[in-house]
């Protein structure tokens, strides 16, 4: 099993975007795949036409008072399950403030899912804290789609700062661009600047309205664009990261 983290210490970044094009992929192509929903906005729940089934399921999760494997529900794709999130998953920081070895967390809950998924990807909130410690030590990659602005490239490096200063292993950080704007220089700049660095993938996702259409669809977009540019792309983002990431 593989677990993957989508992140950004910034919100609005294509967190939520990447973690459905790139489940659904994965699950298209047999690998049993989990998305779990960390975040209270519960987006990715959203994408996948599921809501948790229990109340403050997303709280009891992670104080061990319900198993993972009794709130993974089915979606509507093949080989492609969810942990939903819903609003209590806000409470995760004071949960983990309150747990001995709040850092190991992430890593025992997901021990429970090594038999029964290949790929897990977790859709993490924005944000630097104890929950997301907990995923930087959980998780074998941590995924950053990032803006090529001034902002976003500056939170890439107030993480990899962070990874550093922590003792955490910045050798499973791993970038892309996202919503990258031909038509802006500065983009261009950012890009040139950083594919230098090894720690940015090669393929990135361009802006497109496409992928902004997910949220009418409620769904992957390779369900309902599956010749656009933009589903293109996705597929690109996935064989790179397949081939770096989870084949080797
Ligand atoms: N490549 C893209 N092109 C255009 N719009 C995008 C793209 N990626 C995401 N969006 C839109 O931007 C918003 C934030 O994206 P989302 O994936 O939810 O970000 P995050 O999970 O990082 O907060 C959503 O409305 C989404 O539809
Ligand atoms: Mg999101």
């Amino acid at each position: 099993m593989v677990t993957l983290a989508l992140y950004n210490l910034k919100g609005g970044v294509g967190k939520t975007a990447a973690t459905i094009n790139l489940a659904y992929l994965a699950a298209k192509e047999g690998y049993k795949t989990l998305v779990w929903d960390m975040d209270p906005q519960g987006s990715s729940s959203f994408y996948l036409g599921v809501e948790a089934n229990t109340k403050n399921e997303s709280k009891k999760l992670l104080n061990s008072e319900m198993d993972l494997l009794d709130a993974v529900q089915n979606s509507a794709y093949p080989n492609l399950d969810i942990i939903p999130a819903d609003l209590s998953a806000r409470h995760a920081d004071v949960l983990l403030s309150e747990m001995k070895q709040s850092k190991r967390k992430i890593s025992s809950l997901l021990s429970s899912l090594k038999k029964d998924y290949d790929v897990v990807i977790l859709d993490c909130p924005p944000g630097i804290s104890l929950l997301h410690d907990a995923i930087f030590f959980g998780a074998d990659w941590v995924f950053m789609p990032n803006i090529p602005t001034t902002l976003s490239i500056r939170s890439y490096e107030t993480v990899l700062t962070y990874f550093k200063e922590n003792e955490l292993d910045s050798a499973k950080l791993k970038c892309f661009f996202s919503m990258v704007d031909h038509r802006k220089n500065l983009h261009h700049e950012v890009m040139n600047n950083f594919y230098k660095d090894k720690f940015f993938l090669k393929s990135y996702i361009p802006y497109l309205s496409d992928v902004e259409k997910m949220g009418i669809h409620e769904a992957p977009l390779e369900t309902f664009a599956a010749s656009s540019y933009a589903a293109q792309c996705y597929r690109d983002l996935w064989k790179e990261i397949r081939k770096n990431c989870i084949d080797d």
